[in-house]
């Protein structure tokens, strides 16, 4: 029987989960990012975002399962689903626990994304869906890279919760392409992807952002230029983690692009051994 090649992959990109588990009960309760109001509140936006979208990602790639031969894909399939379960779980503790810190309502950061996905499922066929996985998983991939190979973008930061970024962009990381894969398999087309990228990039800003004033408006701070000018400086300027994966964001555009043209796992072995030597390694295995 042919094997039919569906996974573009590295031949020896073999990955599977990590069993982490952090403890954030005390750095949650403040602005942990170096003490800036909108930089942590940028950050927990995001974290707010993910258990709902991880459980739309997963949902997406699996549904085309049946159509998947290719053994290797299967298997990244399954470690793919395996990763995000457990970026969804532990996002799920981060948020529930920075809610009850800090007094925040987690329905309300939750009800945009949530309306959005029923509608997804009420109205896009499977294909658009896994387009918007894809494109998805692009942005985290850009941002993964950005923040591993700069290590610049959780300076000033509790050690434990920038073990817990790191963590998922490592992973981000190795399950990068597929998605892409599985929507390569299944016929999907480029101008979909592109217009994926599109929306989505449109609509994660406009739901990271309305996270954020919610969050400052609690906390007062809302009005406060000085915030604003530094949450500003800090994704546009200096480090400037958005205006550095600008060229990444389009690479996207290319016909031809996989994302695996940028191979990047270098960023994962230096994550391994600087885990080995830090002294807070996980041992909870
Ligand atoms: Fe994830
Ligand atoms: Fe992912």
């Amino acid at each position: 029987m042919p094997v039919i090649t569906q996974s573009h992959s590295p031949d020896d990109l073999d990955f599977s989960p990590r069993r982490k588990s952090f403890n954030l009960e005390e750095v949650l309760a403040s602005d942990w990012h170096g003490g800036g109001a909108y930089r942590t509140a940028w950050f927990n936006a995001m974290s707010l975002l993910f258990p709902l979208g991880e459980k739309f990602f997963i949902d997406s790639v699996c549904h085309f399962l049946d159509e998947i031969e290719d053994p290797k894909l299967r298997q990244e399939i399954a470690s793919f689903r395996a990763q995000e379960s457990t970026h969804r779980l532990q996002h799920q503790k981060y948020n529930e626990l920075l809610c009850k810190l800090r007094d925040y309502d987690l329905d309300r950061f939750e009800k945009n994304e949530r309306e959005r996905m029923a509608w997804a499922y009420r109205e896009l066929p499977a294909r658009r869906r896994l387009a918007g996985t894809v494109a998805n998983e692009h942005l985290t991939a850009i941002m993964a890279n950005d923040m591993l190979s700069n290590q610049d973008v959780f300076n000033d930061v509790d050690p434990e919760i920038a073990r817990l970024w790191e963590w998922h962009g490592v992973e981000e990381t190795e399950h990068k392409a597929v998605a892409f894969d599985v929507f390569l398999a299944v016929g999907g087309t480029v101008s979909e992807r592109r217009q994926a990228l599109l929306l989505n990039s449109f609509f994660f800003f406009k739901d990271t952002l309305r996270n954020v004033c919610i969050m400052l408006q609690k906390d007062g701070k809302l009005w406060s230029i000085r915030e604003w000018a530094s949450g500003f400086k800090f994704l546009f300027i200096k480090p400037g983690m958005l205006r550095r994966v600008i060229p990444a964001w389009f690479s996207f555009f290319r016909k031809d692009f996989h994302p695996w043209q940028d191979d990047n796992r270098q960023l994962i072995d230096a994550w391994e051994k600087r885990q080995d030597h830090s002294p807070a390694a996980d041992h909870s295995h």
